[in-house]
């Protein structure tokens, strides 16, 4: 479904992605591992049209979309769950979830939207709550939630337990791991790997700017060099 062949994105004069290659399959869930400042993120933003690679191509479906304006890449089905959610502070969840489906003509946008309730009950309970009251495990369902609302083929999702608890980081884990089964594609990034180790079926191991290990997200759990440095253990 999708193949990134050696891309190369900048920030100026700074290369954060010297080169990256990887692929997701249609139904597959995929993570992508590193620490801080490997690049996890602007893969991400590479995909989504965001911050465009300067080099290399990015494969959707077979079409080349490196260099497809980002509004057209949610319509041929990319979204993404941003790092930090990036909720829209004071419109209500269900003017968030509304603001997911701004490119959409179709008559399935009600519908959608129960189905996202369904998969996040608490959304639902919240619906005319203002965004920025909720905590930040709410915050990031909505998040989720949101991008779901373009109805995406595949679904980019930034570091989704990032600075939440962990009781709320489990429940999302185990909607994630629910909308993967559904059908969505899944490309995750995540710097805790624990959960993104468990709910994948392989990962990517990114360091500066590299792809430097790919593995079955079940062997990669147990390479001590990837326990001992992502996996605190
Ligand atoms: N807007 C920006 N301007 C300049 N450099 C940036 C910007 N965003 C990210 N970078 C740099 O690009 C590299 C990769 O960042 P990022 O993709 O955010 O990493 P990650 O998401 O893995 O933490 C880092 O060295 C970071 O400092
Ligand atoms: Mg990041």
């Amino acid at each position: 479904m999708l193949e990134l062949h050696d891309i190369r994105t900048f920030y100026g004069n700074i290369e954060a992605l010297k080169g990256v290659s990887l692929s997701v399959d249609e139904g597959e869930c995929v993570t992508l591992i590193g620490s801080n400042g490997a690049g996890k993120s602007t893969t991400l933003r590479s995909i989504s049209g965001l911050t465009p690679p300067r080099f290399g191509q990015i494969l959707f479906h077979g079409r080349d979309i490196a260099r497809v304006p980002p509004q057209e890449i949610v319509r041929l089905g990319i979204s993404q769950s941003p790092e930090g959610r990036r909720c829209f502070q004071r419109m209500s969840v269900q003017e968030n979830l509304d603001m997911g489906a701004y490119l959409r003509r179709d008559k399935e946008i009600d519908a959608d939207r129960a189905h996202v309730y369904e998969l996040f009950p608490r959304l639902q309970e919240r619906r005319t709550q203002k965004a920025g009251t909720m905590s930040g495990g709410e915050q990031q369902m909505l998040a989720i939630g949101r991008a779901m609302m373009a109805r995406p083929k595949l679904l980019l999702l930034d570091e989704p337990s990032m600075g939440i608890a962990p009781i709320l980081v489990e429940r999302i884990y185990e909607t994630i791991a629910e909308i993967n089964r559904q059908g969505t594609t899944i490309l995750l990034v995540e710097q805790n790997a624990n959960y993104a180790l468990g709910v994948s079926h392989r990962g990517y191991v990114l360091e500066t700017g590299r792809v430097v290990l790919t593995d079955a997200s079940s062997s990669l759990r147990e390479n001590p060099e990837v326990q001992r440095a992502y996996l605190g253990t």
